[in-house]
This record gives structure tokens, C-alpha cells and sequence, in this order.
């Protein structure tokens, strides 16, 4: 199987290269190729003739998506049109990373694949309608929405916390916004393992379990050993640009469909956090 992937250079990408054996996978960053470039995008996939193309490239910032939706929408909509033309031009099977995003957050109970997007967001719209039009394009396209990615190799919550929790006597952190901590490397392995089995359509791949951001912060002090002390706050009092999902927990139902189980949100963490107190 030759795969290639859009970017390998972020925080999943650069798992997900590292998992798939070498002679198998070519990474690209925005600087190997800007998938807002059409021609750029074509002559890389013409290039490699791969069979897959993970297209993990994106506008991930989603506060800066909701001041810049012109590029919002041209990297993670119109960027994402270009990859799957290319795609359908050389006959390569297209995985395109989506969101929780795409959601509005107004259920209480664990989002199908099925359910109405209703995106509240810059970034969410983006998603939503680069869903849509992949799916017209290439109805063959496996779309797998993610969520909370943490991970090495980029900025993350975690990490954040962690260096919060070293100044701090005590964190407040926001206790009504419910959602699915992933870490990048349990994603990536779900990933390769959705090509090898020639997934389709909708996939919901986060790791098991939910919790609010107050609760994963709680289990990230605790878990490193830190006093500090951690509070709940309302997403009111911590005022973003953009708007975020009050729930955003994906149901796992389709992943199991293909066999494949991702670990508990806690055991990430834990693997995580052992990981990068051996660097
Ligand atoms: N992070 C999350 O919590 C989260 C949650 C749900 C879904 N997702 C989705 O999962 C995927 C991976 O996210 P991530 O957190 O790994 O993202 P990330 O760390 O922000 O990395 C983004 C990647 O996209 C590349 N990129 C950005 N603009 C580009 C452009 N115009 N042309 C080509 N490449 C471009 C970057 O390349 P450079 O490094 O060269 O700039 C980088 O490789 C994305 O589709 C994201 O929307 C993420």
C-alpha cells in the first residue's frame, strides 16, 4: 500500500508517519505542498500514485478561523476540495480528518455518524461543508471525525496544564463543555488500521470515555503528581472567540464496526504523560 499523508508536519501527522512503515508512507508539510495550491497538489499526488491520501492538513486554530474565515475556509474547504480532485484523478482512496466541530453541541447523549451537522463555528462550518463537498465529490471517501487531540510534537492541553500547574497554586478551568480527549498516537494507529481495512464513509475515532476539560485537567495535575489546585469555572467566565460545543462526545459505534477498540481517554493520558517524563 502506497499512502500519502497532508500534514505530516502536525500534531497527528507526525504519528502517523512514524507508525506506517517507511516504504510505504510519504509525509507532506504546508511547505512541501499548500493544498491551497490545486496545481501544486496534482503534481505531488501524480508524483506518488498512492492508494490511500490522509488529508491531515488543516487550519486547526479555532479562535483564529473564527477572525480569519477567508483563510479558514480556503485551507480547510477549498484546500480540501483540491485534494480530493486529485484524489479522484489518479483513482487513490481519500481520509479526510473532520471534527466534532461540525456538531452544536445541544445533545446530551453520544453524537452517531448519522446525526445533523450544525456547526456553530468558523471552523466547524469549514468542516462541515469540506465534508459535504467530499462527499459529493467522492462518495467512496471515508471522513473520520476526531476530537481533544493531545499528543507530542505540538502545542497541547496537557501540556498547557502541566505548565500552568508548575507557576499556580490553582487553575479554573471550564466544567460545561463535555467532550472525547484523543491522543494522537492511539488515533494514528486507528487510522492505519480503517486504510488497511478499506474503510468508508463516516467514522467516529476518539479515545473511550468522556469528560469535561475541568475533569481531564483534574486527572493531569493529579496523575503528574502537582498540588495545584484545580476549580470549575462556566465557559461564561472564560470568554473565547469562538464558540465551543456544551457536548461533543462521538459515538465509538462505527469504529467498532470495523473491530477496532481505541483505549480509555485515562490510559492515554497516563501513556502520555509516562512518555514524556522519559524525554
Ligand atoms: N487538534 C485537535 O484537537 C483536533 C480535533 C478534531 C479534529 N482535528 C483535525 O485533525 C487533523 C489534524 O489536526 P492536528 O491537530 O494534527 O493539526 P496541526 O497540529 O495544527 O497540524 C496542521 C497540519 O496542517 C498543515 N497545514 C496547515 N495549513 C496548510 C496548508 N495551507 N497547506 C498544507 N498544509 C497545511 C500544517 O503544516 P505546517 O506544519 O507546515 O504548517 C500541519 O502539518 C486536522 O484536520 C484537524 O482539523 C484536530
Amino acid at each position: 500500500m502506497r499512502v500519502l499523508v497532508f500534514g505530516a508536519s502536525g500534531l497527528l501527522g507526525k504519528p502517523l508517519v512514524r507508525q506506517w512503515p517507511v516504504d510505504e508512507v510519504t509525509g507532506l508539510g504546508s511547505q512541501d505542498a499548500d493544498i491551497r495550491d490545486p496545481r501544486r497538489v496534482q503534481e505531488l499526488v501524480q508524483q506518488n500514485r498512492p492508494d490511500w491520501i490522509v488529508l491531515a492538513a488543516a487550519y486547526t486554530d479555532v479562535d483564529g478561523c473564527e477572525t480569519n474565515p477567508e483563510l479558514a475556509f480556503a485551507v480547510n474547504r477549498d484546500g480540501a476540495v483540491n485534494v480530493s480532485e486529485s484524489a479522484v484523478s489518479v483513482g487513490a482512496r481519500l481520509m479526510f480528518l473532520s471534527s466534532d466541530y461540525v456538531f452544536d453541541g445541544k445533545k446530551t447523549t453520544p453524537y452517531q455518524t448519522g446525526d445533523g451537522r450544525n456547526p456553530q463555528s468558523v471552523y466547524g462550518r469549514t468542516k462541515a461543508e469540506a465534508e459535504i463537498r467530499l462527499l459529493e465529490l467522492n462518495p467512496d471517501c471515508c471522513i473520520v471525525r476526531t476530537s481533544w487531540l493531545f499528543g507530542s510534537g505540538g502545542k497541547c492541553f496537557p501540556d498547557t496544564i502541566l505548565k500552568l500547574a508548575a507557576s499556580r497554586p490553582a487553575l479554573d478551568v471550564v466544567d460545561d463543555q463535555r467532550g472525547c480527549p484523543t491522543y494522537t498516537e492511539d488515533l494514528a494507529g486507528a487510522i492505519i488500521q480503517l486504510c488497511r481495512k478499506n474503510a468508508g464513509g463516516i467514522v467516529h475515532a476518539t479515545n473511550a470515555g468522556d469528560c469535561t476539560w475541568f475533569e481531564f485537567a483534574k486527572y493531569i495535575v493529579g496523575t503528574a503528581g502537582a498540588n495545584t489546585e484545580v476549580r470549575p469555572v462556566s465557559t461564561q467566565q472564560m470568554a473565547r472567540p469562538a464558540p465551543r460545543p456544551a457536548y461533543s462526545v462521538l459515538s465509538p459505534a462505527s469504529l467498532h464496526s470495523y473491530g477496532i477498540e481505541m483505549p480509555s481517554w485515562r490510559n492515554a493520558l497516563e501513556r502520555y504523560m509516562q512518555r514524556r517524563a522519559e524525554k
